[in-house]
């Protein structure tokens, strides 16, 4: 018998009608494979990820070559999408990289912050307070050129090496953040421990600190298999942006308990489900994830593409 294509609809009370998905497979997903994915596929599976109704793409990193040689052909990349190309969020760590990004007259790049002393050292080789100082011209001189910025925020639910996080740490950096210029701030659960209870804590604590749902977006990675409960948290706190990978691909190459991002199939079939729309094809898409597990010669972790995977091709549904 076929397995069914679509959820059930049930809806619940208290939800958004609509939300926003916010891909990051080919940046947060690319940086963290074994070996370089060519050119030519990371623009193919952006090209196939607007087309199954992706609204935002993040594309690629400019940050440095050294440190993701995975993503070091973000110029390259992104000369070659053109036009399509200059509206996709790129990671900028400091000036030098937004250089790199205006440039090529991109539009929308995204700060990323720690919350944690060990991860801003890890990952931006400096101590917490010095992202700061790197990210507030950073921020200036992205605003002052008309392009739109996103600021993430790291370890806000865990740290591999400082253990627990304190909510009230994770507020001070996420609105230091905001206060820079960023219009948005994307909550990541870097290594995946977060729960559904912490969720709603922190992004009530958010609201307590003056910063509403509508400036949030969540980031959920799937190490511990919370990731889908803890957007179902997000949602029913208010959240409207949620950060997810195509066929779960993703993690951090400066955190090694980092896996695989929520899977976008994944939270789409819940969303179908809840009846909340996202735009989101999910035959195509599966098709798209379908394909970039060819790539990449392994398949997908994501338990929708897994169900459907054989049949989203043809389903149509
Ligand atoms: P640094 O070594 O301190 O940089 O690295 P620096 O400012 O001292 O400069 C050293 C050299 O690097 C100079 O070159 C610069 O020009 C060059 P030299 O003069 O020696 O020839 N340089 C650059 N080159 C190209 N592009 C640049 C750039 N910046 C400096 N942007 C830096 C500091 C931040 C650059 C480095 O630590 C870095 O690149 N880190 C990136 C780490 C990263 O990408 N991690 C993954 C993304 S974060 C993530 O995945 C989490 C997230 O998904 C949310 C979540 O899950 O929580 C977002
Ligand atoms: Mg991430």
């Amino acid at each position: 018998m076929a397995r069914p294509a679509l959820p059930m609809e049930q809806t619940e009370a208290g939800l958004p009608e609509r939300v926003t998905i916010w891909e990051v497979g080919p940046r947060d997903g690319l940086q963290n494979e074994k070996t370089v994915v060519p050119v030519e596929v990371k623009a193919e599976f952006i090209r196939r990820l607007l087309a199954a109704g992706l609204p935002i793409v993040e594309a690629t990193s400019f940050v440095h070559p050294r440190w993701v040689p995975q993503l070091a052909d973000a110029a390259e990349l992104m000369s070659g999408l053109g036009e399509a190309g200059r509206d996709l969020p790129v990671l900028v760590p400091n000036e030098r990289g937004l250089d790199r990004a205006l440039e090529l007259g991109l539009r929308h790049v995204a700060i990323f912050g720690s919350a944690t002393e060990t991860f801003a050292q890890r990952n931006l080789n400096r101590d917490l307070e010095s992202q700061f100082a790197m990210f507030e011209p950073t921020v200036r001189r992205a605003r002052e050129a008309g392009l739109d910025v996103r600021a993430y925020v790291s370890m806000c639910f865990g740290d591999p090496w400082e253990g627990a996080v304190p909510i009230e740490q994770v507020v001070m950096v996420g609105c230091r953040l905001l206060d820079l210029g960023a219009s948005q701030l994307s909550l990541g659960d870097t290594i995946g421990v977060g729960t559904p209870g912490h969720v709603t804590a922190l992004v009530r604590a958010f609201a307590a600190a003056g910063v509403g749902t509508e400036r949030l977006a969540v980031h959920f990675h799937d190490t511990y298999g919370q990731a889908l409960a803890n957007a179902h948290a997000a949602l029913l706190a208010g959240v409207t942006t949620f950060d997810a990978s195509a066929g779960g691909l993703g993690g951090c190459p400066y955190a090694e308990s980092a896996t695989g991002n929520l899977a976008t199939e994944d939270l789409v079939w819940m969303l179908r489900g809840l009846g909340v729309e996202s735009g989101v094809d999910l035959p195509a898409l599966v098709a798209t994830s379908v394909w970039m597990a060819e790539q990449l010669g392994r398949p997908s972790p994501s338990r929708v593409v897994q169900a459907l995977g054989t049949r989203g091709a043809e389903s149509g549904a």
